[in-house]
C-alpha cells in the first residue's frame, strides 16, 4: 500500500467524552418520500449552532429503495435561498440528477421521478447549487441512501437497520467560541481543506452503540467538505471491506485501516463477539485523530466472518470494445484557480459529448506544481466506474469495485472505465473536495444515446 504512505496523518487523542447513544436517521421508503429542506439548530456541548436539515434540524432521513422501484419524491424547499438536491451515485435521468441545472427556488418544490436501475449500494444525497454546494452541505444538508436488491437480500450479513447495520455519516466541523459552525473559508482552507476541530458522527460528538455482539455492518460516508479521513478501530481490529461507492466488491478486503476522501462510501463488517468496548477512530489529515463512535459489546452473541461471502462481479458493459479515451488534468494554479483541462466550470458550456452505450476509458491526472501539493478527487455523475490502474498499478481490492468518486494524490494518475447507458442529458464531473468544486473544478458533459 505504497500510495497511502505518502499521506501522513497526525495522531493525537481527541478530547471527547462519549455518552449519548448514536442517533440513527429515520429510515424512509424512498419511493414516495417527502423531503422538506429546512432551517434548524444543532446542540453541541451546551451551545447551539444554526444548521440546515431535511425533515429535521441536521442531516436527513435515510432513504431505502429496492432495485426496480419507481420513485416519486416530493422535495420542498422552505429555505429563503435556492438549493438543489443531487442523488450522489445514482444512475438517473439527467433532468432528475439534481445538479446545478435543477435549481429549486426559495419556497419552491421539486418532484423527481425515476426508476432504480442499479445494484445494491450505499449512496447519499446532498445539495449541488452552483458555487454554494460547500456551504449548504457544511450546514447539514446530507442524507444516506440504501439500495437493496435480490443479491443483497440473500446475503448472510447484518441488515437490521440501526441495530446491526449502522449508517455513519462522518463530518468534521469548526466550532467557534460561541458554539456556531459558520462557513467562512479563508484561502488556505480552500486550498487544503476546510477541516474542523470537532468530529460529528450522525451529527453527534463521539456517540455510543451497545450491541449483543456478533458481526456489525457499518455503512460509512465521508460527509466532510474537504477532509481526508482514515478509519480504524482503536483496538487495531481487522475489519472486512465488502462494498465501495456503488456496491459490493468483486473481492472483499480484510484491512485494519481505510482512507475515505469526501463523498466516498465503504461498507465494512467487524466482529464484536468478544465482550468489551472499542472505538472507531477517524484520523483527519492535517488535523489529528478523533474518536468517532464507541462500541460496547455484551458479547452475548457470537459471530464469525468465515461463512461470509459478499463477493460480486463488477463488469462494465462493453469493456472489451472501448470507444473514446479522454484525459482530464486536475490543476491548482494558485488563488481560487482550480481547473480541469485548464478550464473552470461554466454552466453555459458543455465540455464534451459522450455517445451513450459505449465503454470509454478516462484518465485523470492530479498535476501538482512545486509547492502546490493539493489533493483532489474525481467524481462522475450517473454511473459507477471501474478503476483500471493507479499510476500504472492495478488497484487494491477495496478500490477494484464500483466507484463514483476516486481520490487522487498529487502527481498521481488514475485510469478508469465507464459506460453511460439508458439516459440522455447533461451530467457533471468534478473534484469532490467541495471548496475546489465551488471554485470552478467542475465540468459537464452531455450523453447522447444512439437513436433507436
Ligand atoms: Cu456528491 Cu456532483 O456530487
Ligand atoms: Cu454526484
Ligand atoms: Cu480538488
Amino acid at each position: 500500500m505504497n500510495r497511502l504512505i505518502i499521506v501522513i496523518f497526525l495522531i493525537c487523542s481527541g478530547i471527547s467524552v462519549s455518552g449519548e447513544s448514536l442517533y440513527i436517521p429515520e429510515l424512509l421508503d424512498g419511493t414516495d418520500a417527502v423531503l422538506k429542506i429546512q432551517e434548524g439548530k444543532l446542540e453541541l456541548d451546551g451551545s447551539q449552532s444554526s444548521t440546515l436539515g431535511y425533515n429535521g434540524n441536521y442531516l436527513g432521513p435515510t432513504l431505502r429503495f429496492f432495485q426496480g422501484d419507481w420513485a416519486d419524491i416530493k422535495v420542498q424547499n422552505s429555505l429563503k435561498e435556492e438549493t438543489t438536491l443531487h442523488w450522489h451515485g445514482m444512475h438517473i435521468p439527467a433532468e432528475f440528477d439534481g445538479g446545478p441545472h435543477q435549481v429549486i427556488p426559495a419556497g419552491g418544490n421539486w418532484n423527481p421521478r425515476f426508476q432504480i436501475r442499479q445494484n445494491a449500494a450505499t449512496l447519499w444525497y446532498h445539495p449541488h447549487l452552483m458555487g454554494k454546494t460547500a456551504e449548504q452541505v457544511y450546514k447539514g444538508l446530507a442524507g444516506m441512501i440504501i439500495i437493496e436488491d435480490d443479491f443483497s437480500k440473500n446475503l448472510n450479513i447484518p441488515s437490521d437497520y440501526g441495530v446491526d447495520d449502522i449508517p455513519l455519516i462522518l463530518q468534521d466541523r469548526r466550532v467557534d467560541s460561541s458554539g456556531q459552525f459558520r462557513y467562512r473559508p479563508a484561502m488556505p482552507d480552500i486550498m487544503h481543506g476546510y477541516s474542523g476541530n470537532v468530529l460529528l458522527t450522525n451529527g453527534q460528538v463521539y456517540p455510543e452503540i451497545e450491541t449483543e455482539g456478533g458481526i456489525i455492518r457499518f455503512r460509512i460516508l465521508n460527509g466532510s467538505n474537504s477532509s481526508l479521513m482514515r478509519i480504524r478501530f482503536e483496538s487495531g481490529k481487522t475489519f472486512r471491506v465488502i462494498a465501495s461507492d456503488g456496491g459490493f466488491l468483486p473481492v472483499s478486503a480484510d484491512m485494519d485501516e481505510i482512507i475515505l476522501s469526501p463523498g466516498e462510501r465503504f461498507e465494512l463488517l467487524a466482529d464484536f463477539s468478544q465482550k468489551g468496548s472499542d472505538s472507531l477512530i477517524c484520523d483527519v489529515l492535517n488535523v489529528g485523530g478523533f474518536k468517532a463512535l464507541q462500541i460496547e459489546s455484551s458479547g452475548r452473541k457470537k459471530g464469525s466472518m468465515e461463512e461470509v461471502n459478499t463477493n460480486r462481479d463488477f463488469i462494465i458493459p462493453g469493456e472489451t470494445d472501448i470507444g473514446e479515451e479522454r484525459y482530464f488534468k486536475m490543476e491548482t494554479g494558485g488563488m481560487r484557480n482550480f481547473t480541469i483541462n485548464s478550464r473552470t466550470m461554466d454552466m453555459k458550456r458543455i465540455d464534451f459529448e459522450v455517445p451513450g452505450g459505449q465503454a470509454e476509458v478516462w484518465t485523470v491526472e492530479n498535476v501538482s506544481r512545486g509547492m502546490m501539493q493539493i489533493l483532489h478527487s474525481f467524481h462522475v455523475h450517473d454511473v459507477q466506474f471501474r478503476i483500471i490502474d493507479i499510476d500504472g498499478n492495478p488497484p487494491p481490492d477495496h478500490l477494484a469495485g464500483p466507484k463514483d468518486t476516486v481520490f487522487i494524490l498529487p502527481g498521481e494518475t488514475v485510469r478508469f472505465i465507464l459506460n453511460f447507458q439508458d439516459y440522455n442529458g447533461i451530467y457533471m464531473y468534478h473534484c469532490h473536495f467541495l471548496e475546489h468544486e465551488d471554485n470552478g473544478m467542475m465540468g459537464q458533459f452531455e450523453v447522447i444515446q444512439e437513436a433507436g
